[in-house]
């Protein structure tokens, strides 16, 4: 398979040390560091027994922002399934079976149930085939949500479209305020022009849901920061109704993953970023008064 990188640790760690001793052999590809050469670099790295590609709507950590439609072409072009984690953005913001992908994977636990109370996750399949032998490893497996989860899930649901509209707003004014802040670095969110993967959101959705990271130049600043905030939480889950900020380097995809051969690069001064349904001042507030202090 072809892994596009980042992604989020689990799908790592489960790539790496289960799917490894299945016999799977994985060629990651940084998508960072390939910027606009990703869809050549995906098709270079085709192999005849390339079964599957994969990728992030937006890879977590750095939320980066892959070409889906061009690498789909590719994926197609040799026949390999193309398997994509909307987490993220959330169906609500983009729908990528729409544009060709054969299987979309959602947790359940984020943006989808909304207040960070359940966890679950789901997968969406163009072919009826698919859905078949998955729904057959879901009843062989037992992988059932409990009825109580499943009823919050449910609940989450109806004010998805509801949250994300004022998650993508606040999300858009709190960035371009960072992005103005000169004791930020860069700000990288998937709405604001300077985003090198902009043009590739901007084919697939008008709204951008509410993941940036930005860079505040040193590990020792970026805690120090997170340790100063207020109303913000410092914690490493995303997509709920608070702000949640984490350090990667030091949480989600810190020394763990680079003993296990993460392939690709954390900035040690950057922060990720969920942005919540809070008033968009109060975070702006909440952030100045933190930066203030670095
Ligand atoms: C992109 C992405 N996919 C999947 C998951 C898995 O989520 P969970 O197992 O908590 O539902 C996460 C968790 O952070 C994530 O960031």
């Amino acid at each position: 398979m072809i892994c596009m990188i980042p992604i989020y640790s689990g799908t790592f760690t489960f790539f790496v040390d289960t799917l490894v001793r299945w016999g799977v052999e994985i060629t990651f590809i940084d998508v960072d560091a390939e910027g606009d050469n990703l869809v050549q670099a995906v098709e270079k790295a085709m192999k005849p027994n390339t079964k599957l590609v994969f990728c992030e709507i937006f890879g977590n950590p750095t939320v980066s922002i892959p070409d889906v439609l061009g690498t789909i072409e590719v994926a197609h072009k040799h026949n390999a399934i193309y398997l994509i984690d909307t987490t993220f953005a959330s169906p609500y913001i983009v729908q990528p079976i729409k544009f060709g992908a054969d299987l979309v994977l959602h947790s359940c636990s984020k943006y989808l149930g909304g207040h960070t109370d359940i966890i679950g996750g789901c997968v969406t399949c163009r072919d009826e085939a698919n859905w078949g032998r998955l729904k057959s490893q879901q009843l062989t497996t037992g992988s059932s949500m409990s009825p109580f989860d499943a009823s919050l899930l449910a609940r989450g649901i109806k004010t998805l479209a509801i949250r994300l509209d004022r998650i993508s707003d606040n999300a858009m004014i709190v960035a371009q305020h960072l992005e103005k802040h000169p004791k930020v670095k860069w700000v990288k969110y998937p709405g604001l022009e300077s985003h090198p993967g902009h043009k590739y959101a901007n084919q697939m959705m008008s709204k951008f849901s509410g993941m940036m990271a930005f860079d505040v130049g040193t590990a020792e600043k970026a805690t120090k920061l997170v340790e100063n905030l207020r109303i913000i939480v410092h914690s490493i889950s995303l997509g709920g109704t608070e702000s949640k900020i984490e350090h990667p380097l030091s949480m989600s995809h810190g020394k763990q993953l680079i003993t296990k051969g993460w392939p690709g690069t954390i900035p040690e001064g950057m922060l990720r970023f969920s942005i919540g349904l809070e008033n968009p001042n109060d975070i702006i507030v909440d952030l100045d008064q933190a930066l203030e202090k670095i």
